[in-house]
C-alpha cells in the first residue's frame, strides 16, 4: 500500500483497531445479536435486566454485549481469554464437550459452553434465592459475560480447530485485504454487508435479519435443540463446527482470495447464525428471569 491520504487514515485506524482488538464476532456482530435479543425479551427479563446493567449502559444491553472482548486482555481479565471459543482436534467436524472444553493447559470446562453453563447457573441460582446468595457473585458481569458467550459460540470459527486456532493462522485476502479467515467471520463478511446491502447502516442490516425471523422460532426453540435445560450451549457448538466445516474452511486454503463467490454464498449464513444467537439469547434470559410465584410465597 503506498501513502494514505488523511481520508483513508482515519479508516485505517478504525480498521487496525478492528483487527487488534477483537477475537469474538467483532463489536457489530455482538451489538446486532443482541439488539435482536431485545426485541424478544418479557417485561419480567427486561425488569431484572436493567436493574442488574451497569450504569454507562443506559438501560440498553446492546451497548455491553462487547464488553468482555474489551476487558480479556486486561492483568484482571485474563484468565477469561480462553472462555471466549471451544476448538476440536484438527479436521473434527463434531464437538464433545468432554473432550474438547478444556483450555490450553487442560483445565476441564475452561471454554465457551462451560462459561455459558457456569453464568447460567450463577443468574438462575442468585434469581430464585434471597440476596444473600446474590451477593456471593457478580451478576453485572455474570449478565454481560452470558450475553456475549451466547454469541460467540454461534460464530462458527470459535468452534473450530485446535491446529489453526479456528482459523486465526489461515492467512487470506478479503477481496485486496490482507487478513485471516477466523477476522472474514468476525468482522470482514458482516461489514461487507453492511456496505454492500444495508447503506453502511447497522438498523438496517437488524431489521433485515429480523423481518427472516418467524413467531415460529420462539416457541419451536427447545425442540430445535434437543434438550430441555435453560441453556443448551452443547446444540449451538455442534453446530456451529458443522458449519464450519461445510462453510467457513471450505475453499479457504492458506493464500487464497475470498471473494463474492464465498461472500454471496456465506453471508445468509452468518445472518442466520446472527438471528439464532439473538433469539436464543432472549429464550435464556426470559427463562433466567422469569418471576417465581411459587417461591415467592414460601
Ligand atoms: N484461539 C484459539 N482458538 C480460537 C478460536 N477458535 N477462536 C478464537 N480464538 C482462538
Ligand atoms: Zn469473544
Ligand atoms: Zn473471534
Amino acid at each position: 500500500m503506498g501513502e494514505l491520504e488523511p481520508r483513508w487514515m482515519g479508516r485505517a485506524m478504525v480498521f487496525l483497531l478492528i483487527i487488534w482488538g477483537v477475537h469474538g464476532w467483532g463489536k457489530e456482530g455482538h451489538f446486532i445479536i443482541c439488539k435482536i435479543a431485545e426485541e424478544y425479551l418479557t417485561e419480567d427479563a427486561l425488569t431484572a435486566i436493567k436493574a442488574l446493567l451497569p450504569d454507562t449502559a443506559e438501560g440498553d444491553l446492546a451497548p455491553v454485549c462487547y464488553w468482555a472482548d474489551e476487558i480479556k486482555h486486561h492483568y484482571h481479565y485474563r484468565w477469561s481469554s480462553p472462555l471466549h471459543y471451544v476448538d476440536t482436534p484438527d479436521f473434527r467436524c463434531n464437538y464433545k464437550y468432554c473432550r474438547d472444553c478444556h483450555d490450553s493447559h487442560g483445565h476441564k470446562d475452561r471454554c465457551v459452553t462451560g462459561a455459558i453453563y457456569n453464568y447460567t447457573k450463577q443468574l438462575e441460582s442468585s434469581s430464585y434465592a434471597s440476596d444473600s446468595l446474590g451477593l456471593k457473585y457478580n451478576l453485572t458481569e455474570a449478565l454481560m459475560f452470558l450475553s456475549h458467550f451466547v454469541g460467540d459460540v454461534h460464530q462458527p470459527l470459535h468452534v473450530g480447530f485446535v491446529g489453526d486456532k479456528g482459523g486465526n493462522t489461515i492467512k487470506v485476502r478479503w477481496y485486496r485485504r490482507k487478513t485471516n479467515l477466523h477476522h472474514v467471520w468476525d468482522t470482514m463478511i458482516i461489514e461487507s454487508a453492511m456496505k454492500t446491502f444495508y447503506n453502511k447502516d447497522i438498523d438496517e442490516m437488524i431489521q433485515s435479519i429480523q423481518s427472516n425471523i418467524t413467531d415460529d422460532w420462539l416457541v419451536d426453540v427447545p425442540s430445535w435443540e434437543n434438550c430441555n435445560a435453560t441453556v443448551c450451549p452443547d446444540t449451538y457448538a455442534s453446530e456451529s463446527v458443522k458449519v464450519a466445516c461445510k462453510f467457513a474452511y471450505r475453499n479457504a486454503t492458506p493464500g487464497s482470495t475470498l471473494g463474492d463467490d464465498y461472500f454471496l454464498s456465506r453471508m445468509p449464513v452468518v445472518e442466520k447464525r446472527l438471528a439464532q444467537s439473538g433469539v436464543r439469547l432472549a429464550v435464556i434470559l426470559n427463562q433466567i428471569f422469569a418471576s417465581h410465584p411459587s417461591i415467592a410465597k414460601e
